[in-house]
């Protein structure tokens, strides 16, 4: 019985294969600064309940638009350090590996709207981007990527708050619980934080299915129906109240025979561990405001603009009264 269960869903996976979208994982044909489609089947949750969970946006669209910049999710580990994906800070999947500079991120805190702030909001520029030296973009493999922030989070404040790393790998079954930002239609900016329970999967059914290598697992539902999607990436999968899994990849979303895959924490404890040591917690980078400029600019158009105007509407009154 396991086993014809088991024959049914290679089946499965091998029909979906034909399609022309399994050449590559979707996480590799869009660009990280697209707002795409998030948490498939999940439900609602505040920031106070999962208060290790940040939006990871592009200073440049956030600044301007509040709320359009959303490029990963990412979590807490530690006072001054966010743990997301690799593959969305790296600039191409050639060599050598290069990552984004930093000061185009900006990541917001104890949210749990995308579009608007509330009394937990807290912003943070980043520092410094670590990723992984052996992130690659075709397989995703080691798809890890630490954010130092530019400041300490107060631990008082109830919206944001560290998560601790899980230190064992969570066994088969266990149900843990996937997050992030969804549109729930085109239209529709309600733009809530949302939670999703996803079970840990089998490792060879993973393999069968991926041919995943042990620093990445897979979770989910394999009638489809609950996943984790782009704009998800970087976000936390939490196992037991740890932090055991980031969002990386997966065909589809929520399509039946693709589980979601997950760069598996605790392998790169020691990567993590090693990487949040070598920061120095007392150094503090200066960072300009991005967009000052551009404002500063446009503002002094409008106002010469209006100077022009209001010169010609002056001549115009004086050439009729003469
Ligand atoms: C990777 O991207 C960087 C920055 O955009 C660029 O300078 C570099 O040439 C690219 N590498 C390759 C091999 O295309
Ligand atoms: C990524 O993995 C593939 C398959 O193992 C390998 O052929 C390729 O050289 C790797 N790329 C990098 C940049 O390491
Ligand atoms: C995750 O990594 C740990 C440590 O390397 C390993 O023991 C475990 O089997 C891996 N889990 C999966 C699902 O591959
Ligand atoms: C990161 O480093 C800080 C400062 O040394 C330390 O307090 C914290 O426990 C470390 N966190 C992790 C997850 O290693």
């Amino acid at each position: 019985m396991d086993h014809l269960w088991m024959c049914l869903l290679i089946l499965v996976a091998h029909t979906g294969s034909s399609k022309s979208q399994i050449a590559l994982p979707t996480a590799h044909t869009v660009s990280p600064f697209e707002i795409l489609p998030k948490i498939v089947g999940g439900y609602t949750v505040t920031i106070e309940q999962v208060p290790f969970q940040v939006s990871v946006r592009r200073r440049s669209i956030h600044e301007r638009h509040y709320g359009m910049g959303h490029v990963c999710g990412g979590a807490v580990i530690s006072q001054r350090v966010v743990c997301s994906a690799a593959h969305c800070y790296a600039i191409n999947t050639t060599v050598p590996l290069v990552y984004r500079d930093p000061e185009l991120y900006v990541v917001v805190a104890g949210s749990s709207a995308i579009d608007r702030t509330d009394r937990f909001t807290q912003e943070y520029l980043v520092q410094r981007i670590i990723g992984h030296k052996g992130y690659n973009g075709s397989t995703l493999e080691n798809d890890i990527a630490l954010l130092f922030l530019n400041g300490f989070i107060p631990w008082e404040s109830h919206g944001v708050r560290a998560i601790p790393l899980a230190t064992q790998a969570p066994e088969e079954g266990t149900t843990c619980l996937i997050h992030g930002w969804g549109k729930v239609t085109m239209k529709d900016k309600s733009a809530a934080l949302q939670q999703a329970p996803v079970p840990i999967l089998n490792r060879e059914l993973c393999q069968v299915i991926y041919k995943l290598p042990a620093s990445q697992m897979c979770a989910g539902f394999l009638q489809g129906g609950i996943d984790a999607c782009q704009g998800d990436s970087g976000g936390p999968l939490i196992c037991d109240g740890r932090l055991a899994g980031i969002i990386s990849w997966g065909v589809g979303c929520a399509d039946p025979g693709y589980p979601g895959v997950y760069t598996n924490v605790s392998h790169f404890l020691n990567w993590i561990r090693g990487a949040n040591a070598s920061l120095d917690y007392s150094e503090y980078r200066q960072m300009p405001l991005l967009n000052l400029a551009n404002r500063r600019c446009r503002w002094r158009s409008v106002s010469l603009g209006f100077l022009v105007m209001g010169i010609g509407v002056l001549a115009l009154i004086m050439s009729l009264l003469l």
